[in-house]
């Protein structure tokens, strides 16, 4: 069984839950104080040992490469003007990573966007990391993801529990645990109705396929929201070899959503020298309102 070398992160979603601000900027470019949500997820994808990162991208979304590309006028002005912590911080950025972009050329979903990998991957397995969460944990998700993969020769995905009102938000597994936190995925259904999911143990947006996931996304027709669904090609796939789902550690942030958003932010914030304080100092002073 090959390594998991690469990893593709789809970033070409039309971020409509945080508009206005998505009209002119990629909603994978939203702030956690400094740093972009995406600068977070490719760190996790490094830290997983992938040494190859394929970014989908679409109309609008040229801060993303502009972000990871050299910036020579910026550097030589920090330079001249011996801003050296800056420099260094603007270059480390530019030398994070190999990365490759693929334009999606129509929003058709994101199952859509994988696909466009597939030449790239050339008959790997891979990882998919979506660009709106954040996991924390030591040993990174996409990590723990891959040890699965290693040991099984399978597909796995990331889940958690979510809130019964949440499912609809959701892919969402049942399945049969076979070791600790592992279950075989006996079925999976994107973004089922409340009432109808079959659990709510939901997919959190780190994925590691096996190659014949390309064959099933070509067979996958449209499915919710008009869109070609990465559930629905699992959902293939599962009836062709295991799929697994694995409950990974760690805490995830789902920065696709205000609240989510705003817990990555207070905790980055919390950590941050010189800002602990003063943030503590004003939460109790917000409590008290
Ligand atoms: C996507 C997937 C869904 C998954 C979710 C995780 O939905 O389609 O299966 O559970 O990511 O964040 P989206 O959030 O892009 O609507």
């Amino acid at each position: 069984m090959k390594k998991v070398r690469k990893a593709v992160i789809p970033a070409a979603g039309l971020g409509t839950r945080f508009l206005p601000v998505t009209k002119s900027m990629p909603k994978e470019m939203l702030p956690i104080i400094d740093v972009p949500v995406i600068h977070f997820v490719v760190t996790e994808a490094l830290a997983s040992g992938v040494e190859d990162i394929i970014i989908i991208t679409g109309r609008g979304k040229r801060a993303i490469e502009d972000y990871f590309d050299d910036a020579p006028e910026l550097e030589m002005h920090l330079s001249s003007n011996g801003k050296e912590k800056y420099l260094q911080l603007v270059q480390e950025i530019s030398a994070m990573a190999d990365l490759h972009y693929i334009r999606q050329k129509e929003p058709k979903g994101l199952g859509h966007a994988v696909l466009q990998a597939e030449k790239h991957i050339s008959g790997e397995p891979f990882a998919v990391l979506l660009g709106d969460d954040i996991i924390r944990n030591d040993n990174p998700c996409t990590r723990q993801l891959i040890n699965i993969n290693e040991e099984r020769s399978a597909s796995v995905i990331a889940v958690e529990e979510v809130p019964p009102e949440m499912v609809s938000n959701y892919g969402i597994i049942s399945g049969r645990e076979e070791a600790p936190s592992l279950y075989r995925i006996d079925d999976i259904v994107e973004k089922p109705p409340v009432g109808e999911a079959p659990s709510n143990t939901g997919a959190i947006g780190r994925y590691v396929f096996t190659p014949e996931i390309f064959d099933c996304l070509k067979e996958t027709p449209t499915g919710v929201g008009g869109e070609v669904q990465l559930t629905d090609a699992i959902r293939l796939l599962k009836g062709r070899q295991p799929v697994y789902a694995y409950k990974f550690k760690g805490r995830r942030y789902d920065t696709g959503s205000a609240l989510g958003y705003l817990e990555a932010i207070i905790d980055a914030a919390l950590e941050k020298d010189g800002l602990r304080e003063d943030l503590l100092r004003y939460m109790g002073e917000v409590m008290r309102r």
